[in-house]
């Protein structure tokens, strides 16, 4: 069996991820009221295009979206025809432009951390100077070890520096805090908690 398969569960992640939880949403009005007018967006593990992509092109944006399910990305495609959708895993993503702002929501964590510090490094080599990303990951302030789970009866992989390695490893790559948020606060037990970050690129 495949792992971090969304095409094994399309339907029922359609029927899943409709609207923003209300502490996700708040961010990402607070990403959506500092970028520019008609600004290029990357959005990286878009999934469907639901509700992300589809609130930022009610916003006028233009949406580059990234995922490795053919499935998702199909509904994207007819959703949202008048925007890019790439197939592609994000390990072999190449970004060939600068964006005004980058989205990597919900899919850092489907990716060993040391995939997740390339995309990041990529992400932010291609912002544009100021460019604004939004991002989650695991909200947990102790190191946990990668981690399967189930979800909708098939496997899917998690892992996530800790609050603060992520933080520091966003800092060093010239991308500065404008508001953390503790999505989900860690029960000790499933829930490994969700953080989630808006950043912006210094101006050089
Ligand atoms: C939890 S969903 C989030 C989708 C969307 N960002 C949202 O928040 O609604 C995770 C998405 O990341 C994609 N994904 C996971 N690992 C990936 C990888 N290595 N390369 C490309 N896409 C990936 C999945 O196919 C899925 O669409």
């Amino acid at each position: 069996m495949k792992i971090n398969d969304y095409d094994s569960i399309e339907r029922h992640w359609l029927h899943a991820r409709k609207a923003l939880p209300p502490k996700d949403r708040e961010l990402f009005e607070l990403f959506l009221g500092t970028l520019p007018i008609n600004s290029k967006i990357l959005d990286l593990g878009c999934g469907h295009g639901a509700p992300i992509a589809t609130l930022l092109a009610t916003g006028g944006h233009k949406i580059v979206g990234i995922d490795r399910s053919e499935k998702l990305l199909g509904y994207a495609r007819n959703t949202l025809p008048e925007h890019e959708w790439i197939l592609s895993d994000l390990e072999d993503f190449e970004p060939a432009d600068s964006y005004d702002g980058i989205v990597i929501w919900d899919s850092l964590f489907h990716l060993p951390r040391a995939n997740q510090l390339t995309l990041l490094r990529k992400a932010a080599a291609s912002l544009k100077p100021k460019g604004m990303l939004i991002l989650s990951s695991g909200g947990s302030e102790n190191d946990i070890p990668p981690f399967t789970d189930q979800m909708f009866g098939h496997t899917f992989f998690y892992d996530s520096f800790t609050v603060n390695q992520l933080l520091q490893h966003c800092s060093e790559l010239g991308l500065n805090v404008i508001k953390s948020i503790l999505l989900n606060t860690p029960d000790g037990k499933r829930d490994k908690g969700r953080l989630g970050v808006v950043l912006q690129k210094s101006k050089k």
